[in-house]
């Protein structure tokens, strides 16, 4: 059984079964924009809900939806105005455009391109932000941008959320929502793209103890992924050393997957001390400070930050998950994060068969979100819930229609077991509770 080892057969599987498409295709794609079909919109939408459930089903976190346009103040307080900006390097020869963090030491010092080894000009710094105009004037005074992270609008409602809710520190509060980068070198399907969500939450804690929770929230967002089925050996931390630091962390540590094309961040932890609601205090001159009672004390909160991007973590869960075998392809995902968790396959078109099946279907259905194949062979009809990762087959047949046996069978293991039609749902919560990966 072999894993992933070459991107384009996961992306070739997207395509063919819908789950992710490239936007706008029928006029040649727009490039770092990507669209998820039917099967797509069903696994990312089990990643947030997993992501919420697991972050905002505790007491001490609060959830916002904030707006993606906001005041264009809160870009100059949070630094993305001033400082968020790769280095761009064109290449003079073969016009390739590369970040010159990105390339080879060898090739950053020679200014030689890595591609054809032709003369690199200087480098340029490129803000990422989108820009737009709000209002029906275009001119600098009307500038709005598309946020390039979710986190500044929950800082900008830390009071709103604290007072309304009444949470006293230390709490946290979580949101998921689209941000947008123009990103110099996007890539890697949708590892890198030019709009993506991110699932973020910031958790507010009193100065000194920043570093107890920055440890405690590191160890949670770990496990995390674990609970997803992502294997253990594919996932490590990386300590953010003193040149990758951003500008507004004491402390960072990245959770890494190891893709086929190498270890690549897939969420970073982050300790942002005071600075975020410090800037905006400064900007907005309104005062971010927190009354702690107990004590009688002000301060301005220290931030630890956990921010996920949703399209990545899900690329995560289908790298991870995709194995090949002599006779067939399969997606070992967690059923969480399958579009489909059952599959109901009627033996043959007969209507005695088909009637039954339905109402298997129909029972199956109050529980779980399933599917309903009657085409093809039974073994072709396997394949195709296996492509796309779908845990458990149900197959009805005439052993069904006179003594009420089904066969169910598992995706992992192809193993098919017979059991009675009354208890198929009782099985099946009992199966997809305790599923572990096995492959
Ligand atoms: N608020 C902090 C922040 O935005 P970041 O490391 O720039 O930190 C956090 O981004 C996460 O967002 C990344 O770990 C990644 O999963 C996701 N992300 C960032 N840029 C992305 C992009 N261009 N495409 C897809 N996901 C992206």
């Amino acid at each position: 059984m072999k894993s992933l080892t070459d991107m384009q057969d996961l992306v070739a599987l997207c395509k063919r079964r819908g789950v992710v498409f490239q936007s706008s295709e029928i006029y040649g794609g727009i490039n770092a924009c990507w669209d998820y079909g039917p099967l797509g919109v069903e696994m990312k939408n089990n990643v947030k809900q997993l992501w919420w459930r697991s972050m905002v089903d505790r007491d001490d976190v609060e959830g916002l939806d904030a707006a993606i346009l906001m005041h264009p103040r809160v870009w100059e307080a949070s630094g993305h105005v001033a400082g968020f900006s790769d280095p761009l390097v064109d290449c003079k020869k073969c016009k390739q455009r590369f970040r010159e963090d990105k390339i080879p030491d060898e090739n950053r010092k020679s200014k030689k391109c890595p591609n054809c080894s032709g003369e690199l000009t200087e480098p340029r710094m490129f803000n990422l932000m989108f820009k737009t105009f709000m209002g029906p004037v275009e001119e600098d005074a009307a500038v709005v941008y598309l946020r390039p992270e979710t986190a500044q609008g929950i800082y900008v409602n830390f009071l709103n959320v604290a007072s309304s809710s009444r949470q006293k520190i230390p709490f946290g509060i979580a949101q998921i929502g689209k941000a947008f980068r123009n990103e110099i070198t996007p890539g890697n399907f949708i590892f890198r793209t030019r709009e993506f969500e991110q699932m973020e939450m910031q958790f507010f804690v009193k100065p000194g103890e920043d570093e107890k929770w920055f440890e405690y929230w590191k160890e949670q967002r770990l496990k995390w992924h674990l609970a997803n089925g992502i294997r253990k050996e594919k996932l490590r931390f990386h300590e953010h050393r003193d040149g990758e630091l951003a500008h507004y962390a004491k402390k960072a540590y990245d959770i890494e997957y190891e893709f086929p094309f190498g270890w690549q961040e897939c969420e970073g932890i982050h300790n942002r001390t005071d600075f975020d609601l410090g800037r905006h205090q400064e900007y907005s001159k309104k005062k971010q400070e927190y009354y702690d009672e107990p004590t009688k004390e002000r301060y301005i909160p220290y931030i630890v930050e956990t921010s996920a991007g949703c399209d990545r973590t899900l690329l995560v869960t289908l790298a991870d998950a995709f194995r090949q075998e002599e006779d067939r392809v399969f997606l070992a995902l967690h059923p969480n994060v399958s579009a489909y968790k059952v599959a109901v396959f009627p033996l043959m078109k007969k209507p005695e068969l088909m009637s039954v099946a339905e109402k298997v279907y129909d029972e199956i259905r109050k529980k779980y979100r399933a599917t309903f194949d009657e085409s093809g062979s039974i073994g072709k009809r396997y394949y195709r819930q296996d492509e796309i990762g779908t845990p458990f087959c149900v197959t009805i047949d005439f052993d069904t229609v006179e003594k009420g046996v089904l066969t169910v069978r598992n995706r992992d293991t192809k193993v098919q077991e017979k059991l009675d039609a009354s208890k198929v749902l009782e099985y099946l919560t009992d199966q997809i509770s305790s599923w572990k990966l096995t492959v």
